[in-house]
């Protein structure tokens, strides 16, 4: 994955005076992938899905980058709040909510003139922000969630978060709505994580056959019931401002449907290990994280200290971190990443001593930014800069 100048080399001799562990982006990878998902998008706005990102200033890098980035996907109220108060706008917090200080802090924002949208699903949540917004005085915009998960016989291939699921199922919590003073309805989104989540080079011939075999079937029949759902809501005299859809893994089935507006992408931008498997597109390895060789405890295998950053999600060996550089660099399968120490096997052509790196990738792209509080920028050989993680910040919503 790494292009021909970016090797162990590259990146030991960048970081030869910076004590590991220590996380960094390489920001000529990350600016390509911004180049390479504006491509993707043809025209179609995206929001930046901040759970990918979790670094205020490179979601404003990218969003400043071209004005096809429109807005931020936040994953909760108070990080919506906090970008809000470093300055960003149009946030979306995708994932429902129902605590009073939670809605409280949001309402204080909107009153202030920012853009935050609540999510809901269930007629509590609409209750609830309702109930809160009109304590506060306050008109909150919301969002509906749409389940774009589909059903084929006893098998649900997709996600377990919306209740919403039908055409009726999204008019009677219109109907619900319509009635709710303190609240508006402005958008709509569904995440068809089975499609943007699920890579189809598996690896395994048969395995991959069935993921794209399931994935045609399963966009056919989500672009017709979300396009059903939405001219549905239009029909009751809603203006919807944005319909949200997809992610990095879908863009190029989402972007087709005429009643999407936005795609949400974040993973993208770092790319980290479970995006290297999608027929549709490839991007750059930007992130990484460095282990130092403390021990060598036989040849061939190099023990480092820490590096044990397992991604959320059911439990299997993609969730574990893989080794990056130098090239061929492998877990043990017994001990995979460890919490203090991690040997890592390497019979490649390196001569690796203790107090060498070893550069890791995550599974997962903003999770490591958890592990962190800084992440270090290079770009050209040398490091360019430094930027605090929302960890950093002292900031941890999840
Ligand atoms: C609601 C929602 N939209 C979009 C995405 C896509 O994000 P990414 O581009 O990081 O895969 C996700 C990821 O989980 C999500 O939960």
């Amino acid at each position: 994955m790494n292009t021909s100048s970016q090797n162990y080399n590259y990146y030991k001799n960048i970081f030869k005076n910076t004590p590991m562990p220590f996380a960094f982006v390489d920001m000529d990878l990350f600016n390509k992938n911004i180049q390479d998902i504006i491509k993707r998008a043809s025209g179609k706005k995206i929001r930046i899905a901040s759970k990918s990102i979790r670094c205020v200033e490179l979601i404003k890098k990218i969003l400043s980058s071209n004005s096809i980035f429109r807005g931020v996907m936040c994953y909760h109220p108070l990080e919506a709040v906090y970008l809000s108060e470093n300055g960003l706008d149009n946030l979306l917090i995708a994932y429902p909510f129902y605590n009073e200080q939670q809605i409280v802090a949001v309402c204080n924002e909107i009153k202030k003139g920012k853009l935050i949208i609540a999510m809901l699903d269930l007629p509590v949540h609409a209750e609830q922000l309702n109930h809160i917004a009109e304590k506060e005085n306050c008109v909150l915009p919301i969002c509906m969630d749409i389940d774009m998960s589909s059903d084929f016989g006893s098998l649900h291939f997709g996600v377990r978060r919306s209740k919403i699921s039908t055409t009726e199922q999204a008019l009677k919590l219109v109907h619900q709505i319509k009635k709710l003073k303190n609240l508006r309805l402005t958008g709509v989104m569904g995440y068809e994580a089975q499609i943007a989540g699920v890579g189809d080079l598996t690896g395994n011939f048969v395995k991959s056959f069935i993921i794209i075999i399931l994935k045609k079937r399963s966009i056919k029949e989500i672009i017709a019931r979300r396009a059903n759902i939405v001219n549905t809501i239009h029909a009751q005299g809603y203006q919807l401002e944005f319909v949200n859809g997809g992610g990095t893994g879908s863009m190029e089935s989402t972007l087709k449907e005429s009643c999407i507006t936005e795609i949400a992408v974040g993973s993208g931008f770092y790319a980290p290990t479970l995006f290297d498997n999608y027929s549709n597109f490839q991007h750059q390895p930007a992130t990484a994280y460095a282990i130092e060789i403390t021990r060598h405890p036989k040849e061939d295998i190099y023990t480092c200290f820490g590096g044990g950053y397992i991604a959320s999600g059911a439990i299997e060996k993609s969730k574990l971190p893989k080794p990056y550089l130098p090239e061929g660099a492998k877990l043990i399968d017994t001990e995979g990443a460890g919490e203090v120490q991690t040997p890592i096997v390497y019979k490649g052509t390196e001569k690796l001593i203790v107090g060498d790196p070893i550069f890791m990738r995550h599974a997962k792209a903003g999770e490591l930014c958890e592990r962190f509080n800084s992440l270090y920028l290079v770009s050209d050989g040398k490091i360019v800069g430094q930027t605090k993680t929302y960890r950093g910040d002292g900031k941890c919503f999840v």
